[in-house]
Formats: structure tokens, sequence, C-alpha cells
């Protein structure tokens, strides 16, 4: 019997990096997963590779009436769940004075308003005793260049972290972060073209104490960890960054 059979997991922005490799993990140990994003052929894509136990639903984490029917969907699909991975997330670079309006609403709608209301509104479905693991970054600690508005909405998921966690206790509701470093997982690629983002990859491996990048395998099992393991643990961030927050 696989370590998650019967749990019912749902992950936002699972059809790619973390959280495809979080789902993976998931199905392999019995589980079921419903994950989303907005790109269909990315979504096709990760269902056929999860199996029959994962369910893959279009759903924008910008948009509270997505938010809302992905509410509905979760409660068609599994009733209550075990666990909810708030991960849907984009990156954007640019200098403080050159970061748009735009930019700026993009980056902390998707990556801040996003989980705060994905968690409200699947709040109602999360089963006693079940574990909500958010994706912050270690930007939220770090003065990077390029990253200030990516870095505010971050650091956003950082506070709602402990907030959520509080007012979740009473259900027995433990609400944690995960907060990776430089991970390979493809993000770059959808930011910048390929021969800057290979150059960016080298230059943060060199940077990092490890002398290398993470992988989505990484942060997934951090994330299992925190969401079913940690059982004595609620309002936490845990860097998986190969130190570089902390050395
Ligand atoms: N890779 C790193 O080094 C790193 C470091 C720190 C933090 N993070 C954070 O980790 C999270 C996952 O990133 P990743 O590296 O695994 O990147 P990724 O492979 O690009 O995965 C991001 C996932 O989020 C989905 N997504 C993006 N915007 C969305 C939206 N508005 N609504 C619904 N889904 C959306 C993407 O699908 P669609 O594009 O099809 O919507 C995809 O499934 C993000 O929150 C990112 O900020 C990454």
């Amino acid at each position: 019997m696989g370590k998650y059979e019967g749990k019912r997991v749902v992950i936002t922005g699972g059809s790619s990096g973390f959280g495809l490799a979080t789902a993976q993990l998931l199905v392999d140990e019995g589980a079921r997963v419903l994950i989303t994003g907005r790109d269909q052929a990315a979504l096709d894509a990760a269902r056929d590779r999860l199996g029959r136990s994962a369910v893959a639903v279009r759903s924008d984490a910008a948009s509270l009436p997505d938010i809302d029917a992905l509410a509905d969907r979760v409660k068609a699909e599994f009733g209550t769940v075990d666990a909810l991975f708030a991960n849907a997330g984009v990156n954007g670079f640019a200098p403080f004075e050159a970061t748009s309006e735009e930019l700026f609403d993009q980056l902390l709608t998707i990556n801040a308003k996003g989980p705060y209301f994905t968690i409200q509104k699947l709040a109602p479905l999360l089963a006693e005793g079940s574990g909500v693991v958010l994706t912050t970054s270690v930007a939220n600690v770090l003065g990077l260049p390029m990253l200030s508005a990516y870095a505010a909405g971050k650091a956003a998921v950082r506070s709602m972290t402990r907030s959520l966690a509080r007012e979740l206790l009473p259900r027995k509701i433990r609400v944690n972060a995960v907060s990776p470093g430089p991970i390979d997982s493809g993000i770059l690629e959808k930011s910048m073209p390929r021969e800057a983002a290979d150059q960016a990859k080298a230059q943060m491996a060199a940077d990092n104490p490890m002398l290398r990048m993470g992988t989505p395998l990484e942060v997934a099992t951090t994330v299992l960890f925190l969401a079913f393991d940690a059982t004595y643990t609620t309002g936490a961030e845990l860097a998986v960054d190969g130190g570089g927050s902390q050395l």
C-alpha cells in the first residue's frame, strides 16, 4: 500500500515544475490529485503522464471566478481534501526603475492574491488534520536585483502563511510554506531567451553554497514533508536553497 493511499490533494500550478513533481510523487504512492494551470496543452500532457489518479483543471489563479469554479470542481471530485499545495506562480524580472504597473499587478495578483483566495475558497473542503503548503521564495528575505515586485509578492506569501496558520488552527489545519532558492524547473526559460536562461542558471549555480541548482524533486519531497509529516509545525517556512539564504 502506497504512503498516500486514499489521500486527495489539490495542487495549483501542477502542470509543470514543482507542482508536477509533487503530483507525480503523490500518484506513485496511491493518492488522487487535482492539478491546475492555464495552458490546456500542458495540463493535458501532465494528466497523461500522471495517469488515471489525476484530474487536470484549467483555472487561472488570478481570477476569482475561476477560483470559485475550482472549489466547486474540487468538491464534486473529492468532497474533502487532505492537502492543498497553493503553488501557481510566475516570475518577472525588471530593474526597480523600469518595473511597470502591469508587471507589478501581474506578480502580486498571481503570486499573492491567487494563493490567498485559493486557500479561502477551498478552506471549507479541507479535512481536519489536513496540511496547506504555499510556495514562497528565498527572494522574500534577500535584496536581489531585478526582483523587487516578485520579492514583495513572495514576502506577502510568507506573511499570509503565518496569519492563515493562526486562523485555521482551530480546525486543526496546518499551514506552512516552502521557500525555494534556484531550482532548475524550466521557469526561467518561460521569461527569457534560452541563451540568457542558460547564463543565468550557470551564474546561480556558481553563486550557491552547494555550487548547483536544486531539482523539482527536492522541492516536492519537502512539500510532502510539510503537508503530511510535519504534524507539530505550522506557520513555518522551510528553505530548499542549497543553503543560499542561510550560509
Ligand atoms: N524555479 C525556481 O527557482 C523558483 C524559486 C522560488 C520560487 N519559485 C516559485 O515556485 C512556484 C512554481 O514554480 P516552478 O519553478 O515550478 O515553475 P513552472 O514550472 O513555471 O510552474 C509554474 C506552474 O504554475 C502555473 N501557473 C502560472 N501562473 C498561473 C496562473 N495564473 N494560474 C494558474 N496556474 C498558473 C503554470 O502553468 P501555466 O503557465 O500553464 O498557467 C505551472 O503549472 C512559483 O510560485 C514560483 O514563483 C520558483
